[in-house]
């Protein structure tokens, strides 16, 4: 961000105090907050009682071996139990726990009696195939109820899962079935898109035929398409799910249990498996999603746009909101189809009180034109969320006003796949919101900006964000590999975790997140590494050498803007041509996923480095945004091989 649009951030002296009304029924009080200074822990084990649990846990956190924590030891629960029997029991078996909307426009209710049943048929079946406590489970699979289901089944017999965003590649899959020994995958034969059927059962297929650990593949029939089949191998849910008991008795686990493992991009190429467990885990999910989004059972309807693959998806489309008994929307296809307004259908035909996005599509709508959410009645919506980037205060007042009638609370929430679960965000009906920030971190959560030498720097300062305290829903580790779990958090700064995001405080103490300070990229809210694809591209043929920046886009945040050397020997025309600049974005594409395609890729003759070595992507972050190069790749010119010459002078001595 440049320094102009920095200070025009922190001189934002818009406030925007909740309203009487709402503040009246809001389930979050100001007392919150002092509770949980007297006495954080207690606070937590507070929250931690509004989960049912078969054993009450004996102590509240053990932090003797830090980082590595444990909460709630000695608590035994079943999370699947948790989110869908126990509102059974209670007397909510009829009430619907998720509107389904298929893209082609299909639509299916399920209660929560119905969801206990099936899910108990899938834990059933995944038992009959031979999963087993303490397994992994790689789930691959489009937005439909089954992969709520099959997260669930998993929960319910111990088995953790690994969520693999089906956006990605078969590479993508491979290496994290690989690196979890997942048993099983669960999948689709394919999925709804922009109104055809995508496929997506061969690139398990592909993954599938390189990793040994894998006995079976479970594929639900979603859009009808051919697939290959392996009798061997392949089972189709409706084969082995349907036929299963509705019975099924839950096991209550350690509230340590793993729960799942989800893999994100760190500053290496390999992805990181972030590993949660259980009792806290859900404890904090639910706390947030409770009283952020001050959901009232009863009446609310709940929408969270999300994708299951992303953390999103887990923490507040399955966790969180079923167990508090949620009534949400899930759509599986794209906001474009059929028509750039099917969002606003969506929330006007289901009467969506509470609303749960990110500022890439907030900022897509500010494109595409009032018009279409005007078309709609959105006066159902009573509170707004954002997630996954900073929002800028256009954004912010574009969706209060047009999305939110100018009344709706937006609560900006912070968070990471590592925290498992929002950690700084404004209270709805207790904060006076400021237009893009995140205010403060909520009860129970320590948090300080602080500088280089990790001294804290007040008020109108700006460095580090860290959290201060242990949490419950907090990262237990990286899978496998506990050392570079303490590396990547905990060595920075001593005894505080480094999130590694960079961030202000304003002179009244609000927190301005400004993204990330290593090399990790922010693209319509999905994390994505630069040396990922960086080794995506130099794994193709043609290439020596490559840089990755994140370059300031005005949609998705940041757009990937790639520097290749190609190897000699690459004839002329190939190294000038547009087919090679394509050929590359498509490379990427096979590696990782469409999601990490360069936006721009330049052919140039050198890259800028330190003495040391260094790519200095900074310069080329200067390079990439500072010039307008249009939406497309273009082969680099000799202006850019200037400046980017011009630099290497500059900053020959940075090192
Ligand atoms: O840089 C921050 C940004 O997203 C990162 C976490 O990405 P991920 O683990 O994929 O989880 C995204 C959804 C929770 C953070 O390090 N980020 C997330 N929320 C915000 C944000 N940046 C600014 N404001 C936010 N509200």
């Amino acid at each position: 961000m440049s320094n102009d649009a920095l200070a025009n951030l922190l001189s934002e002296d818009r406030v925007f105090p909740p309203s009487a009304d709402f503040a009246a029924q809001a389930n979050a009080s100001s007392e919150m907050y002092d509770e949980a200074a007297a006495d954080r822990l207690a606070f937590w084990a507070e929250q931690a009682r509004y989960l049912t649990w078969e054993r009450e846990f004996d102590e509240i956190l053990d932090w003797s071996d830090a980082p590595f924590a444990r909460w709630f030891s000695g608590g035994t629960l079943n999370v699947a139990y948790n989110c869908v029997d126990r509102h059974v029991e209670n007397g909510f078996g009829t009430q619907v726990a998720i509107r389904f909307e298929g893209e082609p426009g299909d639509r299916r209710d399920i209660t929560y009696a119905e969801l206990k049943d099936e899910v108990c048929k899938a834990a059933n079946a995944l038992l009959e195939l031979g999963v087993a406590s303490g397994d992994r489970v790689a789930i691959y699979m489009p937005m439909i109820p089954e992969a709520i289901v099959a997260m669930l089944a998993c929960a319910r017999i111990g088995a953790a899962h690994s969520v693999v965003f089906a956006g990605f590649s078969s590479e993508a899959l491979r290496s994290r079935i690989d690196d979890a020994q997942a048993v099983v995958v669960i999948t689709a034969d394919g999925q709804n898109r922009r109104g055809s059927a995508m496929p997506l059962k061969p690139a398990v297929d592909e993954a599938v035929s390189q990793t040994p650990t894998v006995t079976n593949v479970l594929v639900v029939r979603r859009t009808g398409s051919d697939v290959d089949w392996d009798d061997s191998r392949d089972v189709w849910w409706h084969d082995i799910v349907d036929r299963q008991s509705p019975d099924h008795t839950p096991e209550a686990f350690d509230a340590e249990h793993p729960l799942f493992i989800l893999y994100t991009s760190g500053t290496t190429g390999k992805p990181k498996g972030i590993l949660h467990t259980s009792g806290g885990y859900l404890t904090q999910a639910a706390f947030t999603h409770r009283n952020v989004f001050d959901l009232k059972p009863d009446d609310d309807i709940y929408w969270c746009t999300a994708d299951i693959g992303w953390v999103t998806g887990h923490s507040y489309i399955v966790y969180g909101p079923l167990a508090n008994r949620v009534t949400q929307v899930v759509y599986e296809g794209t906001p474009d189809t059929p028509g750039k307004d099917r969002w606003w259908d969506i929330v006007e035909r289901h009467k969506v009180s509470i609303f749960y996005t990110a500022p890439t599509a907030i900022r897509t709508f500010m494109k595409w034109g009032d018009e279409l959410p005007q078309s709609h009645d959105l006066s159902s919506l009573r509170l707004l969320g954002s997630v996954g980037e900073p929002i800028n205060p256009e954004a912010w007042m574009w969706y209060r006003d047009v999305i939110g009638s100018g009344t709706c609370p937006i609560v900006d929430t912070w968070w990471q796949t590592e925290t498992g679960a929002i950690m700084i965000s404004p209270l709805p009906g207790v904060t006076a919101c400021k237009p893009g920030s995140a205010m403060g971190p909520l009860p129970g959560i320590g948090m300080a900006v602080v500088d280089d030498n990790q001294v804290p720097v007040g008020n109108g300062g700006g460095g580090y964000l860290v959290l201060t305290e242990p949490w419950p829903s907090m990262l237990r580790g990286i899978w496998g590999d506990p050392e570079r779990f303490k590396e990547t958090y905990w060595s920075r700064f001593a005894g505080m975790y480094f999130a590694g995001d960079g961030a202000k405080l304003d002179n009244d103490g609000a927190i301005w997140l400004l993204g990330r300070v290593d090399d990790v990229m922010n693209v319509s809210g999905h994390r994505i590494s630069t040396t990922e694809v960086e080794s995506a591209l130099v794994s193709h043929e043609a290439v020596a050498e490559a840089a990755v920046v994140g370059a300031t886009d005005e949609t998705t945040g940041q757009g990937i803007v790639a520097f290749v050397i190609l190897r000699g020997g690459v004839p002329e025309e190939t190294a000038t041509g547009e087919q090679l600049v394509k050929d590359l974005r498509d490379h990427v594409a096979t590696e990782i996923g469409p999601i990490a395609k360069p936006r721009q890729i330049m052919v140039v003759p050198e890259l800028p480095k330190t003495r040391s070595g260094k790519i200095m992507r900074r310069l080329l972050r200067d390079v990439a945004e500072h010039r307008d190069m249009g939406d497309v790749t273009t082969l680099a010119d000799p202006t850019v091989m200037n400046l980017i010459a011009t630099g290497l002078d500059a900053g020959s001595d940075e090192d």
